[in-house]
């Protein structure tokens, strides 16, 4: 393996990206070097980019959290972990190491924490591998922020239903997935075009946001369908509102709990005994790292081994490596519709 890589680096605040090489970093106890083949883009990753925002600690920077690769030397304490040789899944969580580059997914080899790597099954390939990591992370998070157990199974007779505002959205597909694996009833939000592919995913009525009257065929439905719903992720910007007027009718004398993942807006809309709470990991490390492995060596890697998580939303795969970051990030910023961006590398 050779002592330095290519890398997309960010080297001052409002970018662009630009290819370069680091040098290549060995991997500490727990974790384990990957060598990058696909690397999936989130929107944080351009407003890191653009603004740096969410603050960048460290520049030059190595943005980017999703990544699907091959391991090419395990650290210490990795006890079951992937040998070198084995396909990946693996979330690259500079985030959560201060800042630091080696664990940025924009380059040829990244080091990742074992808590977020698990093996690719067979039939997938690194591209469709690439979805999951921080979309699966933040999607399942929302359940343990409105104080819900990934163990949770609710059967019929509880008739618990779950609103999940963004469906098409990379996260809001995850979180309808995991929604049905909870046992819940999921009513989701999106436009038509997406409507069935939701339903593929596990989504019980899906309902287009834009609809002037889209608060009362929810409320509608889940009535008609004699449901509780006091549950609800806010997957996407300006869900709020409509989120909370759905709420509002069908939670009764209930506490109703929301999981925001968009920044709270300054001022935000609220509703009486309805708790809404930014979605984001814990800070603790120990907490978060062991949330991070039920995430990933628990529903994840159950999910794809059952077949009960499947990737998602639809791969739009653009080319150019990791020179191509820069123009695929722009087409992220422009808008996508039920895609997830990714780029082999
Ligand atoms: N808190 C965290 O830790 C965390 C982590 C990651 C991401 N995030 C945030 O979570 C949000 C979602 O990220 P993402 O990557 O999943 O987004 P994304 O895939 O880029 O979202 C695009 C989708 O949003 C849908 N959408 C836009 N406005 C909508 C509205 N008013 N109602 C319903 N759907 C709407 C569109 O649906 P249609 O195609 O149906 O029109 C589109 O498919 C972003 O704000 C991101 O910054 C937070």
């Amino acid at each position: 393996m050779s002592q330095s890589h290519a890398a997309a680096i960010l080297p001052q605040r409002g970018g662009p990206l630009s290819v370069g090489k680091r040098a290549t970093p060995e991997p500490g106890p727990g974790e384990l070097l990957i060598e990058v083949k696909a690397v999936a883009l989130n929107p944080v990753d351009y407003y890191q980019r653009d603004f740096g925002m969410p603050p960048v600690p460290v520049y030059p920077a190595v943005l980017g959290s999703d990544t699907a690769g091959i391991v090419v030397k395990v650290g210490s304490e990795v006890p079951s972990g992937p040998a070198p040789g084995t396909r990946v899944i693996a979330f690259a969580t500079s985030f959560y190491q201060a800042g630091s580059p080696d664990y940025g997914a924009f380059q040829k080899y990244v080091l990742t924490q074992s808590e977020g790597v698990i093996p690719l099954p067979d039939g997938l390939s690194f591209e469709q591998g690439a979805v999951f990591p921080l979309a699966v992370m933040t999607a399942l998070t929302a359940w343990s922020t409105v104080g819900i157990s990934l163990d949770t199974k609710y059967s019929a007779q509880d008739k618990q239903a779950v609103l999940i505002w963004g469906g098409a959205s990379s996260i809001g597909t995850f979180s309808i997935q995991s929604a049905k694996t909870l046992g819940f009833t999921v009513y989701a939000t999106a436009s038509p075009k997406h409507h069935e592919y939701l339903k593929e995913l596990g989504a019980h009525a899906v309902f287009d946001y834009k609809k002037s009257d889209v608060v009362r065929e929810i409320v509608d439905a889940v009535k008609k369908d004699g449901l509780t719903l006091t549950t609800a992720h806010c997957v996407v910007n300006d869900s709020l509102q409509p989120t909370l007027d759905v709420l509002k009718e069908t939670k009764g004398n209930a506490v109703a709990k929301v999981a925001h993942s968009p920044m709270l807006p300054e001022g935000h809309p609220t509703l009486e005994n309805t708790e809404i709470t930014f979605n984001f990991p814990s800070m603790d490390k120990t907490v978060r790292d062991k949330h991070m492995y039920k995430c990933f060596h628990g529903w994840l890697q159950e999910g794809l081994k059952s077949g009960s998580v499947v990737p998602s939303p639809v791969q739009q795969v653009e080319s150019g490596g990791l020179e191509g970051l820069n123009s695929a990030l722009d087409k992220l910023r422009a808008g996508v519709s039920g895609t997830k961006i990714i780029v082999p590398i």
